[in-house]
C-alpha cells in the first residue's frame, strides 16, 4: 500500500503552530465579523443537502491556507482516491473500505453488479414485510449492536414521519435482558418479524438476545422460524448453523460502523419502503460526488475536518458537542460517538509508530431544546472550551395525521425550536461583559450580594466557537447526504493524522477479559485477578 506522509514531520504542522501562537490563539471571532462584513457569506457553504455555516469558528483565510497545505502535504487527494478506488485502505485486516460503492448508481463504482444485486434482494424483502396485507407483520424487531444497531436505529427514528401506521420498528441491542424483555411484551409472534443484524455472526450480545427471542418465539406459539427470522450478515454459515434460512450477505469491505447502506439497513427500508431507501443512498451519493470532486476550499467535509483537525491538534480541544434541533435525530450523537471515535480513537498512526498529538476528539450531545436545560451551562460559562456543532432543519414534517389547529401549533413550535437554535450559537459567540450584566436587571439574584461579584458570575466570555449545518428538510435524502458528510469528515481527520480510521482494535481486549470472567462468576475462582476484580467479583456474586 502506498505511504503517505505524517501530518505532524510536515513544516506546514510548524508553520500551524506558530500560526497559533501568534494569532490563532487570541483569535476572537466578534472581531472578526466587525472587521469583515462579508464574513458570513465567506465562510459558508452550500453542499449538496446541507448548508454550512462555519463563519462563528475562531479560523481566518491565513489557517485555512495552512489547514489547506497540511491537506497538500499528506496528500489528501491522493488517499481519498485510493478510498474511492478500493484500496486495501484498512491495512490491519487488509480490506478494502466501500461503503460509498454501496450507494453509486447502477453501473457505477466497484462491485456494482452484486451491490444492485443485493439491494434489488433486501428492498423487495423489506416491501414485502411492510405491506401487512402480505406478510401480516406489525412489529419488526431488530438484534443488532454497535455498526449493525446505532445507524439502523438512528435513521430509522429520523424517519419516523414515512413509517406506516401500524408498523412499530423496535431496536434489541443491549446483552442486559432489561432491554429484549420489555420489546417483547405483548408482542404476537406471528405478527412479529426478527431481524439479526450481525457482520461476523460472533457478536455476544447480538448472540444471546437473537437465542432469548428465539426461545420465546417458541414458546409463545411461534411456529414458523423460517419465516419469522432474518439474518443480516457476511457470515451465512454462521447464520444457517443458528437457525436462520433468510439471509442477506454482504462483504468484508463494508466495515460495521459504515454498513446502514448494506443490507443491514433492511429495518431502515421496512420501515421507509424502497423508493424511500433508494432515495437515502441517492442523498449519500450527492455528497460522495461532493467529497470527491469539489475543490478543497470548497468542499465541505475537507472544511470540517480541516476544522477539527486544527481545534484539536492546535487549539487543545479535546470534545465537540453535536446539538441536532430535530428530535428525530436524538440517536445522531450516539450514531456519531462510534462513526468517529472508533473510527480515530487511535494511538498509533499506520505504521504503528506512536502519535505525538491528539486524535478523535470526544463527541458528545443531546437534542435541543432538551440539551439546554441540562449541559449548556457548561458550553457557555464552564472552563473548557468545546466547539457545538448545530443542526436545524427548516421545514417540519410531522405526519399526515397532524393536521388544523395541532398543526398550526406545532408549526408555531417549530419556530421556536429554530430561535432557539440560532440563540443559542449567537449567545456561544457574543458572550455577556461583566459591565452589561451589571447593567441589567437581574430579578431572580440575591439582594445582599455586591453586585461586582454577581456581575462576575452573570457574564460570559464569549468567542465560543460553533458551526451550524442546515437541512430544508429532514427527507430520506437529507439525511443520507448528513450522514456521508460526517463519514467523509471522519476519513479527512483520520485521513491528516495518518492513522487507519478502519480498524477496531481497541474493543478487543475487554470482549476477550470477559469471556475468560464469564466462567468465573459462576465458579467464584479468583485466582490470579487483581485485587479490584477479585473484590467486585465477590461482591457480584455475594
Ligand atoms: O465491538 C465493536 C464492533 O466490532 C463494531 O465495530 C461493530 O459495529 C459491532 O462490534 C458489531 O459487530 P457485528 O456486526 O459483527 O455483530
Amino acid at each position: 500500500m502506498t505511504e503517505f506522509p505524517r501530518c505532524d514531520r510536515s513544516p506546514t504542522w510548524a508553520a500551524l503552530q506558530s500560526h497559533f501562537q501568534q494569532s490563532g490563539r487570541a483569535f476572537d471571532v466578534r472581531q472578526a465579523f466587525a472587521a469583515d462584513p462579508g464574513r458570513f457569506a465567506a465562510w459558508s457553504l452550500q453542499a449538496p443537502e446541507v448548508f454550512a455555516d462555519l463563519s462563528k469558528n475562531r479560523i481566518d483565510a491565513r489557517t485555512l491556507e495552512l489547514l489547506l497545505q497540511l491537506a497538500q502535504d499528506v496528500k489528501l487527494e491522493s488517499q481519498r482516491e485510493a478510498l474511492f478506488n478500493g484500496d486495501p485502505i484498512n491495512a490491519t485486516e487488509g480490506r478494502a473500505v466501500l461503503h460509498t460503492a454501496l450507494r453509486a448508481p447502477a453501473g457505477q463504482g466497484p462491485f456494482s453488479d452484486e451491490v444492485q444485486a443485493s439491494l434489488d434482494r433486501m428492498l423487495a424483502f423489506a416491501d414485502r414485510v411492510r405491506d401487512p396485507a402480505a406478510s401480516g407483520v406489525t412489529d419488526v424487531v431488530h438484534i443488532g449492536i454497535g455498526g449493525s444497531d446505532l445507524g439502523p436505529a438512528m435513521v430509522v427514528q429520523a424517519l419516523q414521519s414515512y413509517v406506516p401506521a401500524g408498523l412499530k420498528l423496535h431496536f434489541v441491542s443491549n446483552v442486559d435482558g432489561h432491554d429484549l424483555a420489555p420489546v417483547l411484551r405483548g408482542l404476537d409472534p406471528k405478527r412479529t418479524q426478527f431481524i439479526v443484524a450481525s457482520k461476523t455472526f460472533t457478536t455476544q450480545e447480538t448472540l444471546a438476545n437473537a437465542m432469548a427471542a428465539k426461545a420465546w418465539f417458541l414458546s409463545s406459539g411461534g411456529t414458523d422460524i423460517a419465516r419469522h427470522f432474518a439474518a443480516t450478515t457476511s457470515n451465512a454459515r454462521a447464520a444457517a448453523e443458528f437457525g436462520i434460512d433468510t439471509t442477506f450477505g454482504f462483504w468484508d469491505w463494508v466495515g460495521g460502523r459504515y454498513s446502514l447502506w448494506s443490507v443491514i439497513g433492511l429495518p431502515i427500508a421496512i420501515a421507509v419502503g424502497s423508493a424511500n431507501f433508494r432515495a437515502l443512498l441517492a442523498g449519500a451519493h450527492a455528497m460522495d460526488q461532493h467529497f470527491r470532486s469539489a475543490p478543497l476550499e470548497k468542499n465541505l467535509p475537507v472544511l470540517l475536518g480541516l476544522l477539527d483537525v486544527w481545534y484539536r491538534n492546535f487549539h487543545g480541544f479535546t470534545s465537540r458537542s453535536v446539538a441536532p434541533y430535530h428530535q428525530g435525530l436524538r440517536r445522531l450523537p450516539a450514531y456519531l460517538q462510534q462513526l468517529e471515535m472508533e473510527s480515530n480513537g487511535k494511538g498509533v498512526d499506520r505504521a504503528g509508530d506512536p502519535l505525538s498529538f491528539g486524535t478523535s476528539p470526544v463527541v458528545w450531545g443531546e437534542a435541543g431544546t432538551n440539551g439546554q436545560h441540562a449541559y449548556f451551562q457548561m458550553l457557555h460559562q464552564g472552563t473548557d472550551v468545546i466547539p457545538v456543532e448545530f443542526i436545524a432543519v427548516k421545514t417540519p414534517n410531522f405526519g399526515a395525521h397532524v393536521e388544523g389547529e395541532l398543526l398550526s401549533r406545532l408549526q408555531d413550535q417549530h419556530v421556536k425550536l429554530l430561535a432557539n437554535c440560532l440563540a443559542q450559537s449567537q449567545a456561544l459567540m457574543q458572550g455577556k461583559t461583566a459591565e452589561a450584566a451589571r447593567a441589567e436587571s437581574a430579578p431572580t439574584a440575591s439582594k445582599d450580594l455586591d453586585p461586582d461579584v454577581l456581575a462576575r458570575h452573570r457574564s460570559f466570555s464569549g468567542n465560543r466557537p460553533s458551526t451550524t449545518l442546515l437541512l430544508e428538510a429532514l427527507t430520506p435524502s437529507s439525511l443520507g447526504a448528513l450522514i456521508a458528510l460526517y463519514e467523509h469528515r471522519v476519513f479527512v481527520s483520520g485521513a491528516i493524522w495518518n492513522i487507519n480510521s478502519f480498524d477496531q482494535w481497541g474493543v478487543e481486549l475487554g470482549k476477550a477479559l470477559c469471556n475468560s470472567l464469564l466462567p468465573r462468576l459462576a465458579s467464584g475462582d479468583a485466582t490470579g485477578l487483581d485485587g479490584s476484580t477479585a473484590g467486585l467479583l465477590a461482591k457480584v456474586r455475594g
